[in-house]
């Protein structure tokens, strides 16, 4: 091919293989295929299973004929769990057969087997350090989506200050102490607010240096997008700015999703299909359709983190004293050991049959934007925040891992949309916290909840919404995008 050939676009996207990540980058190749571009979506194959198991992924697609599924291994056994107290064999399965895997598809030029037109663009998870270097061998521009919160990514980019100040690592003794690193939240963030993995002992710690590198690379690319808008993150996306010039803010992702597809003439049913890689069990809706308004407490611990039997009774024993009722998407796997506690569970289950439904899993985003839903208690993983802010839901956030520890801290602190229980596991401060949101501080709790969401829905809800405008410059340059040296 010369160089002058006008090739048109097509853009490789490429997900980390998690619930989160691929859920945000299939919502976001739509959004792409509806505005004609070619896309490869590139799955690992156990992800690509499980939505053809669970979803119509197939039969949706079918619709844009410029759009292909491709998929590469992981380098795990079929039968391997991919949990998150096992995310470190993912990283090996990821280093050792799915890197040179995909250095090889882009550099033969085989990336898509279903369609001939070469890439002229990637977008990759943030997660994906190798990424950039290869694109930048091939000579295809590359931006980074980063799915994680745009507070935790800051958090990352500021390590290296942390590290220079000595405020990481830090020990037990100084959880509640002031982090000074981070720019722009020194008055609210303290070390246990950190990622959860700066809890370390030791800086040769392979996820740190891991995130060292992460910070290193992004800003090599050409642009980065974020799942998040001006209104809910202006001043964390004016600090990341600083490291990278050229951001697309589009977030929050699945309600842009919704307000696009809608006015493209698709249905309410076609801009509301799930990405789920476990079966929704829908049979919790009629059961919420039966409760009264606001009254129902949704819990959910998301798509990685794993209960100890204790924590599970400590939860149990806080909801159910509190009175309340209550829906439990209590996915399969999530609990580590199933013993004795479990079985009091069981029996509390049986006592609490009257105001409580327990499935393994829902269609969150439906959910939480039932009337019945008053209160959300939640792992705080970054696209359930962001699902329970613009429904206006407020939060108990019980954070677990990644950037779970410091998206509480904004739910509590900066938006002040709930109540952070970060290490508190005992059952008398969830009673406490749920009392406080649905009967003590209700009114205070939906004011702030309900400007946030109006906030959060100006930014997707018309075509000048922030996000919007973001998303058109983002198709736009990737329309632009031209490859950055002839392919062989
Ligand atoms: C974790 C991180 O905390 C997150 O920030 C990061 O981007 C990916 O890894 P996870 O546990 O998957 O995330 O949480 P979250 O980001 O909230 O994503 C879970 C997704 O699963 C949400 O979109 C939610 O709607 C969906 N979900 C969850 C369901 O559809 N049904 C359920 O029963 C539970």
């Amino acid at each position: 091919m010369s160089k002058d050939e006008v090739v048109s676009p097509h853009v490789l996207i490429f997900p980390l293989p998690l619930q989160g990540p691929v859920n945000c980058m299939l919502k976001l190749a739509e959004l792409f295929a509806i505005n004609r571009l070619r896309v490869t979506f590139l799955n690992t194959i156990y992800i690509q299973n499980l939505l053809l198991k669970h979803t119509n992924v197939q039969s949706r697609f079918s619709n844009y004929p410029e759009f292909h599924f491709e998929t590469i291994p992981d380098g795990l056994s079929e039968d391997h769990p991919r949990s998150s107290d096992k995310l470190l064999d993912l990283a090996d399965g990821i280093e050792e057969v799915m890197k040179p895997l995909f250095i090889e598809m882009l550099t033969f030029g085989k990336m898509s087997s279903k369609s001939s037109t070469p890439v002229t663009c990637i977008i990759a998870d943030g997660g994906y350090t190798f990424v950039v270097d290869v694109a930048k061998d091939v000579g295809i521009p590359i931006l980074y989506f980063d799915t994680i919160s745009p507070c935790a990514l800051w958090t990352y980019f500021c390590l290296p200050r942390l590290i220079e100040l000595g405020e990481v690592p830090f020990k037990e003794e100084e959880y509640d102490k002031r982090v000074t690193g981070v720019c722009g939240t020194e008055n609210f963030l303290r070390c246990r607010d950190l990622p959860s993995f700066f809890r370390i002992r030791d800086l040769s710690d392979r996820i740190i240096q891991y995130n060292l590198q992460e910070i290193h690379e992004i800003p090599r690319s050409q642009g980065m997008i974020l799942n998040t808008s001006e209104h809910i993150d202006g001043p964390i996306i004016s600090q990341l700015s600083s490291h990278c010039p050229n951001i697309y803010s589009i977030g929050p992702l699945h309600a842009l999703y919704k307000s696009i597809l809608l006015s493209a003439q698709k249905t309410s049913e076609q801009a509301n299909y799930s990405n789920s890689l476990w079966e929704d069990d829908n049979s919790c809706m009629t059961w919420l359709d039966a409760q009264p308004h606001k009254s129902v407490i949704y819990i959910s611990i998301g798509s990685l983190a794993i209960l100890t039997g204790d924590q599970l009774l400590e939860l149990w024993c806080g909801i159910v004293y509190s009175g309340k009722r209550f829906l439990w998407a209590l996915r399969p796997g999530s609990i580590a050991d199933k013993d004795e506690k479990s079985k009091t569970v069981e029996e509390l289950s049986d006592a609490t049959k009257d105001r409580g439904c327990i499935v393994s899993w829902v269609f969150q985003e439906q959910v939480l934007a039932h009337p019945a839903i008053g209160l959300f208690f939640t792992h705080s993983g970054w696209n359930s925040t962001l699902e329970g802010l613009i429904e206006g839901v407020p939060m108990i956030c019980w954070p677990y891992l990644l950037d779970q520890q410091v998206n509480s801290r904004f739910v509590q602190e900066v938006w002040k949309v709930g109540i952070d229980l970060k290490d508190r596991y005992d059952r008398v401060a969830i009673e406490k916290a749920v009392r406080e949101i649905m009967e003590d501080k209700k009114d205070e709790f939906q004011k702030s909840c309900s400007r946030m969401a109006k906030l959060a829905r100006q930014s997707v809800g018309d075509q000048d919404g922030s996000s919007h405008c973001n998303f058109s410059r983002l198709v736009e340059d990737i329309k632009m995008m031209r490859l950055l040296k002839p392919s062989s």
